[in-house]
């Protein structure tokens, strides 16, 4: 490497191709029949601890996909925190820039950038008066349709809707836009093709759809730093499907696919 006389080379070898900034969380998730009332205790059949947080989950899918990847956050300076911590360097993540506090933890807003330029936004949870930079920056926006509601003030409630709201947001200054419709798979355009175009999905069987719009963004955050010459609309196609793989298993990052276990044809 050294003699190849390209040193930029070396030092793109040691940098993440997808860096998360987002959240870290740790779920408490206690399995009851019905939701306690105000100050009432009730019993649960059943308790787990696991790891969430839509930045996480996203970095989590792409390193599954087999992207370097590195995540940008803070968690706690306690047990939970360095059980975090643990689970992205299980996940091959590097925890280079994830440090702890003795400050409670907030996750907002996560932001995916890939080396120089690409930046993929997903403004969750959504706020209605977003701070307007945030669309100029974003190569990609992606929401889902709760979203794409908060920010536009639309109702979404097919990929008609999606594809009116998603120019509102292109018009604001994204470059791409896409609005992920669930089961119906999602709704993009961009500024040199703003004429709205609906990828579907295949049907699946829903096991559990908690955490399928990260695994979506972060296989396509996937794709952006490893596949950038396929089309938008492959990109997406492919990230419909292992969206669609995580939702056919129970959890959030426990149902999230590896590379391995996924057609090759995806790769
Ligand atoms: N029932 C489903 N069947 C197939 N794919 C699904 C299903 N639910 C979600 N997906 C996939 O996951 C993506 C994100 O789902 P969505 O529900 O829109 O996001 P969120 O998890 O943010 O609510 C969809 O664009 C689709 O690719
Ligand atoms: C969209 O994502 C938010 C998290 O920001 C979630 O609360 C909401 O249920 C999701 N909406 C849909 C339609 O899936
Ligand atoms: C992408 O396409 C360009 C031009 O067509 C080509 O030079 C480059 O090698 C391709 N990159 C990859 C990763 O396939």
């Amino acid at each position: 490497m050294a003699a190849s006389g390209e040193p930029w080379r070396q030092w793109q070898e040691e940098v993440a191709a997808v860096v998360v900034v987002g959240s870290c969380m740790t779920d408490l998730v206690s399995l009851t029949s019905r939701l306690p009332k105000t100050g009432e205790t009730i019993h649960g059949h059943k308790f787990f601890i696991g790891f969430g947080g839509k930045g996480a989950n996203q970095c989590v899918q792409a390193a599954r996909l087999g992207a370097t990847t590195s995540m940008v956050c803070k968690v706690g300076k306690d047990s939970f925190g360095n059980d975090y911590i643990e689970n992205l360097k299980q996940n091959d993540i590097s925890t280079e820039f994830t440090y702890q506090t003795k400050d409670a933890a907030t996750g907002t807003a996560s932001i995916i950038v890939n080396n120089e330029v690409k930046t993929l936004f997903n403004p969750a949870p959504a706020i209605a008066d977003l701070d307007p930079r945030f669309y100029t920056v974003s190569d990609v926006f992606c929401c889902n349709e709760s979203e794409a509601e908060i920010l536009t003030g639309l109702t979404v409630n097919s990929a008609a809707d999606a594809g009116e709201a998603a120019l509102v947001l292109l018009r604001r200054g994204c470059q791409v836009v896409i609005i992920t419709l669930g089961a119906e798979g999602c709704v993009v355009l961009s500024q040199t093709e703003p004429e709205p175009k609906h990828i579907p999905t295949e049907k699946v069987k829903a096991v559990d759809t908690t955490g399928a719009g990260d695994s979506f963004v972060g296989a396509l955050a996937f794709y952006l730093a490893y596949y950038p010459n396929l089309s938008l609309e492959d990109m997406l196609k492919r990230s419909n499907f292992i969206a669609a793989v995580s939702v056919q298993a129970a959890g959030t990052q426990s149902s999230y696919p590896y590379k391995k276990d996924l057609p090759l044809t995806l790769f």
